[in-house]
């Protein structure tokens, strides 16, 4: 009987725990032992896991974050982080470790199979920035919940005719800030694709206000500015008062969408096929539609697609050039 590792890794993204099922219920299908490591790469380096069965996770479809906790693992950085973690699974006899998470987790994977350990990634990130895949789990709901708070806050900015000045999470991808900013009809745009100095930003912001926009939203992807400073500027520079407000956490928890508890079951069943017919590491991906794989020592070093034709839409539309 076949034993499989899982791990959930990485910033967690919404859509993890109905992945996890998805492999539990396929494996047992399948007549292999799931073997559930806690908190990512240090659960595997320090043996620290739990076998499922089908019962275990009959209940976990709808939650939000993950179970079994996920987290950056320092030690797998370091040398001896990914040996320890191929002595540990190697004992306990796994034949593939299914590494559910984004970019980092697939580093560590890479590690891992250098060693002979056989590793199937899943994208999971709500940053959307793999290259393996149109979309990674966790992203839709991300977006689904960013859009639903900027349309919650323009409501008051608009009613009292403030600035929003409104930060979405993505680490250094603009997809969340994009996304969330085209569907909820806020009138700037800025992404790290297509970084913009803050005389700029003031340019634009006062375009909007001369077009008689009294209440214009500007979303904007996290780590490009000091938003403090920002704010500063626009009510000093425009007469306007400015809010800023940070999105944090409240993107990345709750449930998952029904987009992402698609994804979840696709790639956590996609996952034990390979197994069973000998694949191994690869990322799992979706691309128009259609479950594809990309080799993890390919995928570490590709670079995500971010959407530059949807960007030059928004731009058109909201006249960001003009
Ligand atoms: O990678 C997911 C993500 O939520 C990023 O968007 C964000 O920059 C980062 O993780 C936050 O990480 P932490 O949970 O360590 O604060």
């Amino acid at each position: 009987m076949k034993k499989i590792g899982v791990i959930t890794s990485g910033g967690d993204a919404p859509g993890m725990n109905a992945c996890l099922k998805s492999v539990v219920d396929m494996a047992s299908n399948l007549g292999y032992t799931v073997y559930a490591f806690r908190r990512g790469y240090t659960g595997v380096i320090n043996n620290d896991y739990v076998i499922l069965n089908r019962e275990d996770v009959s209940k976990i479809f709808n939650l939000g974050g993950s179970i079994f906790m996920s987290g950056r693992c320092l030690e797998f950085y370091q040398l001896s982080g990914p040996s320890k973690a191929a002595k540990v699974l190697n004992k306990l006899g796994i034949d593939t470790l299914i590494a559910i998470g984004g970019n980092g987790t697939y580093n560590g994977a890479n590690e891992l199979i250098k060693l002979g350990v056989k590793v199937i990634g899943i994208p999971a990130t709500i940053d959307n920035d793999v290259y393996s895949t149109d979309e990674s789990m966790g992203f839709d709901t991300a977006v689904n919940n960013a859009v639903q708070m900027i349309i919650n806050i323009q409501s008051t900015m608009r009613a009292n005719e403030r600035v929003a000045l409104i930060e979405t999470m993505g680490r250094l991808a603009g997809d969340i800030a994009l996304y969330s900013a085209m569907a909820s009809e806020s009138d700037i745009l800025l992404v790290p694709e297509d970084k913009k100095t803050e005389d700029e930003i003031l340019e634009l912001v006062k375009d909007e206000i001369e077009r008689g926009n009294s209440s214009p939203t500007v979303v904007l992807a996290e780590k490009q500015f000091d938003l403090n400073k920002l704010n500063k500027r626009i009510q000093d520079e425009t007469g306007k008062e400015c809010r800023s407000i940070i999105l944090g956490y409240m993107q990345r928890g709750g449930s998952p969408t029904v987009n992402d508890r698609f994804l979840a079951i696709r790639y956590g069943v996609s996952a034990v096929q390979f197994i069973s017919q000998g694949i191994s590491n690869v990322v799992i991906g979706v691309r128009d539609d259609r479950v594809v794989t990309t080799p993890i020592a390919d995928a570490v070093n590709l670079k995500s697609n971010f959407r530059a034709d949807l960007y030059g839409l928004f731009k058109e539309l909201h006249r960001m050039e003009h």
